[in-house]
This record gives C-alpha cells, sequence and structure tokens, in this order.
C-alpha cells in the first residue's frame, strides 16, 4: 500500500489476508477476504475461492436508512435476479454522537440481505455525496473550525475542504469502525463483497477550492510525487492528461499553473490531487480494520462541461492517473454511467489494470442490453443500475437479461481469463461488429428472416472449443470465416438451445431449421433472450 498524503496521522499496516476465525465450534478453516485477482487478462472479484460477478442494483439515497422500509425490497430485488445490492449507509446516521457508534442498522440490513441471499456493497456516504457534505454528522457540520469549508466567490460554502488532515481524520477513524464492525460479523459470510468510499466527490459551482489555504497550495510547486509518477508512467497515461502535460512542455517542477498551464485543466488536477489523497486516506484507516475492495464512484463530465459543472477533482478517466499517483490504497476507479456513449466509457475505465465497475447506470432496455456488452466485452465485475427498488417490471428486460447471463456466469468468468468472449448491443447505427475468435472471424449481426429485421439486438459469445461456441442474448446472427483467407471454410455443423444444470449443458431443441436460416446463420430470435451452443465445421 502507498499514499501520499499531507499529515496523515496513522498508517497502519494490514495483511491481504483475514486471518482464521475462532467460533464456538472450534476453529474453522483460514477463509480469505473477497479480493480482486488477476486472472489471465481479467481482473476478478474473489469471493470464497471463486470469481464472483455481481448482478447488482443501487438503491436510491435513503431507501436502506430504515428497515421496515427495506423488508419488501429484499424479496423484490432477489425475484429480479439479482444477486448483490448497493446499499447506502450514512457517517450521520452510525455516529451520531462523537466516538459513539450504532450499527443496529448495518446488521439489520446484513439479516434481511442475508435471508434473500444477496450480497451488499455498502456506499460509505460520509464527507461528501454529489459533491456537497449533506451526510457528515450535525457535529461535523456544525463546527466549522475544526472541519474547515471550500471557499467559492469568497464565501465559504457548506462543502467540507478536502485538505483538512482533521476532516481526514474524523471520517476516517468512523470508516475504520465501520470495517472492523464488518469484519466481526461478516468475516466468515462474506456478504459484503466491496465498499465505495463517499460518493461523486469534487467540487461544484468552481473548477477548483479558493480558500487562502487552497491559494497558497495552488501557486506552491506540484509534488515530486506527481510529476515523478507522470514520468515514470508517461506511456499509459491516460491519452487526455498526458496530451495536456506534453503541452506544457513535460515540466517536472513548478507551480501547478506552470506544469499543467493556465487553465481550469491546471484546476481540476489540483483538485483530484487533493481529494485523492483524503480519499485514499479515509480508504486506508478502513483497510487496516478490514481489507475488502474498495473503490470510488465518478460523475462524468460530458460534452463540452467544465470542471465545476460536475464535480471538480473527482476521477474522471482525465485525471485517474493523478488519483493513483497519490495513493495506491484504493482498487478501482468507477464510472456513473448514464452517458450514451456507453463503450466510449466503458473503454476509458478499463484500463491499465482497472477493472469495469459500473456502480450506476440505467436500468430497463439500455440497462438489459449493457450488461451484454458490459460483460461480455469489457469484463465488467459489477452492473447496477440506479434507483433499483423502484423498478416497476419485475419480470422486465433488465431482470431476464441477469437471469441469463446467470446461468452462464462460471463460463463466462472463465474464458475471459483468456479473452474469449465478446459482448455487444446493435441497432440501425451499429448494426454488426467483427470478432476475431481464434482461427474463426464471427460477424456478429442483427437478426433478419424472410425479410424482417430486428430493430435492436444484444448479446454475448464464447469460445467454448475449438470448434464450439456458446452465445445468449436476443435479435442478433452470427456467421463464421476462417481468419485466414486460404483456409477452408466454415459451416454451421449443429446449433441446440439447452441449460446448465450443476455446471452441465444439457441440450433441448436442435435448431436446424428456420431457427438457423436453415444453417445460414446461428440466430438468436428478437423475442426474449435464450441461450444457444452452436458447432462449426470445415469445408473446402
Ligand atoms: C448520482 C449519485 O451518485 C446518486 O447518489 C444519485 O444522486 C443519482 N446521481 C441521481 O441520479
Amino acid at each position: 500500500m502507498r499514499i501520499q498524503l499531507y499529515a496523515l496521522p496513522i498508517l497502519l499496516l494490514f495483511t491481504g489476508l483475514e486471518a482464521g476465525l475462532l467460533s464456538a465450534q472450534g476453529p474453522t478453516p483460514l477463509v480469505t477476504a473477497p479480493h480482486l485477482e488477476k486472472r489471465g487478462m481479467a481482473t476478478q472479484l474473489v469471493v470464497d475461492g471463486k470469481p464472483f460477478l455481481m448482478l447488482a442494483g443501487e438503491l436510491s439515497n435513503s431507501a436502506s436508512s430504515n428497515l421496515e422500509n427495506m423488508k419488501p425490497v429484499w424479496p423484490k430485488l432477489a425475484a429480479m435476479g439479482l444477486n448483490t445490492v448497493l446499499t447506502p449507509v450514512s457517517w450521520e446516521l452510525i455516529e451520531p454522537k462523537e466516538g459513539s457508534f450504532d450499527f443496529a442498522l448495518v446488521d439489520g440490513l446484513l439479516d434481511q440481505a442475508r435471508h434473500e441471499h444477496m450480497h451488499i456493497v455498502f456506499l460509505w456516504l460520509a464527507s461528501w455525496k454529489n459533491g456537497m457534505s449533506s451526510y457528515p454528522p450535525v457535529w461535523v457540520k456544525s463546527d466549522t473550525r475544526r472541519f474547515p469549508r471550500v471557499v467559492l466567490n469568497g464565501s465559504e460554502v457548506e462543502v467540507l475542504s478536502p485538505a483538512s488532515p482533521a476532516t481526514q481524520e474524523a471520517d476516517g477513524r468512523a470508516f475504520a469502525a465501520l470495517l472492523k464492525h464488518l469484519k466481526e460479523v461478516d468475516s466468515r459470510d462474506h456478504t459484503v463483497l466491496a465498499i465505495q468510499v463517499e460518493n461523486e466527490v469534487g467540487v461544484l459551482g468552481a473548477a477548483r477550492d479558493h480558500s487562502d489555504t487552497a491559494n497558497k497550495a495552488f501557486a506552491s510547486p506540484v509534488p515530486q510525487e506527481l510529476t515523478q509518477y507522470l514520468k515514470a508512467h508517461r506511456d499509459t497515461l491516460d491519452p487526455e492528461l498526458r496530451t495536456l502535460w506534453d503541452a506544457n512542455g513535460n515540466k517536472t517542477t513548478g507551480t501547478w499553473a506552470e506544469v499543467f498551464g493556465e487553465t481550469n485543466r491546471a484546476d481540476e488536477i489540483f483538485m483530484a490531487w487533493r481529494y485523492a489523497g483524503f480519499v485514499h486516506g479515509v480508504a486506508a484507516h478502513g483497510k487496516a480494520a478490514y481489507n475488502i475492495p474498495m473503490y470510488v464512484n465518478t460523475w462524468l463530465g460530458e460534452g463540452n462541461s467544465q470542471p465545476g459543472d460536475y464535480p471538480s477533482g473527482g476521477p474522471q478517466p482525465r485525471v485517474v492517473d493523478v488519483w493513483k499517483a497519490a495513493g495506491s490504497v484504493l482498487d478501482i476507479y468507477s464510472p456513473d454511467l448514464y452517458a450514451s456513449d456507453f463503450i466510449g466509457w466503458s473503454s476509458r475505465y478499463h484500463r491499465n489494470g482497472n477493472p469495469l465497475f459500473i456502480p450506476e447506470t440505467n436500468s430497463g432496455t439500455a440497462g438489459a442490453a449493457n450488461v451484454f456488452y458490459a460483460v461480455g466485452e469489457q469484463n465488467a465485475i459489477c452492473f447496477s443500475p440506479f434507483a433499483i427498488e423502484r423498478s416497476r417490471d419485475e419480470k422486465g428486460d433488465l431482470s431476464i437479461s441477469y437471469d441469463t447471463i446467470a446461468k452462464i456466469a462460471p463460463i463466462i468468468l472463465d474464458r475471459q481469463t483468456a479473452g474469449l468472449t465478446h459482448g455487444f448491443v446493435l441497432d440501425k447505427n451499429h448494426p454488426s461488429y467483427d470478432f476475431t475468435m481464434g482461427e474463426y472471424i464471427a460477424h456478429v449481426s442483427l437478426d433478419e428472416i424472410f425479410g424482417h429485421r430486428s430493430q435492436d439486438g444484444y448479446g454475448l459469445i464464447v469460445e467454448t472449443g475449438p470448434t464450439e461456441f456458446l452465445g445468449a442474448g436476443r435479435g442478433f446472427r452470427v456467421s463464421f470465416s476462417p481468419v485466414s483467407p486460404t483456409a477452408p471454410k466454415v459451416g454451421i455443423g449443429a446449433v441446440d438451445e439447452g441449460v446448465f444444470e450443476d455446471g452441465k449443458w444439457v441440450p433441448g431443441l436442435r435448431l436446424n431449421g428456420d431457427e438457423n436460416d436453415q444453417g445460414r446463420g446461428w440466430r438468436f430470435g428478437s423475442r426474449q433472450a435464450g441461450i444457444e451452443k452452436v458447432t462449426v465445421y470445415r469445408y473446402e
């Protein structure tokens, strides 16, 4: 663990493994806490020794603040096919009085989740939520001397300063108490898989804090830890950050404006460094108590929006490297992905070993489609539409997608380690994609039969053997050709629909008529997502 902080008074050591537990029944075997593991070409979440795919949803902000309110929610979400729920837990509710903690709500949520065989990712709503500071307890909010605030346009606003060691210490202490408690009550069950630290941090309304301390720091030299990081990682920096640093002459000394230019991009990098230092520090307190995966989420700055239109300093792709330079405690940088360019944003976060974890996104038909792309193409470890408890259509498209993917998740997780999965979303603007898979090119396109063309389609395909593929989804068809133009042609041997029972493929109908367009294509009809296997053969 590496961390750069202005003044982090403690830095406790922790091990990657949770120690063996003692129970009333005697010692239980050594158990490993949920953790991330690089397995071949994918970074996966490993729970109880196996890779785990979070088919999840995030609760709206206040749903989990009351256990009675949550009672009917868990069974509803289980019926929708979720295996994980992203569940807020706020600083104000667990430490209403400084130093006295109340975990009754946390324990109640764990009980309710376990009853429905669900997992939880807790969202630590503390110093900031959507750039504001509404979730700290009143004893924090009211003590502006001890817990200083950000200054915008000449006056203090109700936003805690990320440069305050006292605030970091108080937030970190509460976070550590929560993690210590989770270790006590959950290190055997592993109901809690990960934790989000703060929510959509960054300053809104201006590109940076203009308090006296911030102005002074902004006019001081950029810390060497940052410029040395940029130098050492120049080849893998986010292209936007690299272009900016290149354009300003790759300086390794100078003030923020000298190194990054006289624009609001320098302000944003400055704020990113401050928030990153704070959040890595809070996470370090938590990890010292219980080492489970920790991530931060991002309110994305779309189109021409400027830092301050969105929270400036949050881990936008262009400043993720700045966050990484400030510390290595946080495991994942995540997009709250409501934007229309789902592919572009996913790709910008799924790079340099950062796995794609989508804590917030759209539900409904868009979510039902995007989950196939995220899992099949970007090895996403979590897909989680927001305000999931408000879904009206319990057996809707999202639920069908989750159900379909869950049935083949072990195979997807196994094959993605070798880069043998692809996912896609098709529509009139993107009617086809080609994927090279082993010796074959798989041509995926909108389904079409007897003059009728699907308007949209989505799915994923997995190479399961030298002549065999598994597919899932709806509204698309696949044909194959050889990678080498001189190799024999590729025909469709047989298509079977089927199910997996106890990990074994049990074929159902043999689909060799209209269903595979009389041998012309491996088809997935447009009505409902299905699972099919195809075998291919060669001919001259
Ligand atoms: C993103 C935030 O992270 C959520 O808490 C919530 O405020 C949603 N936006 C609302 O769309």
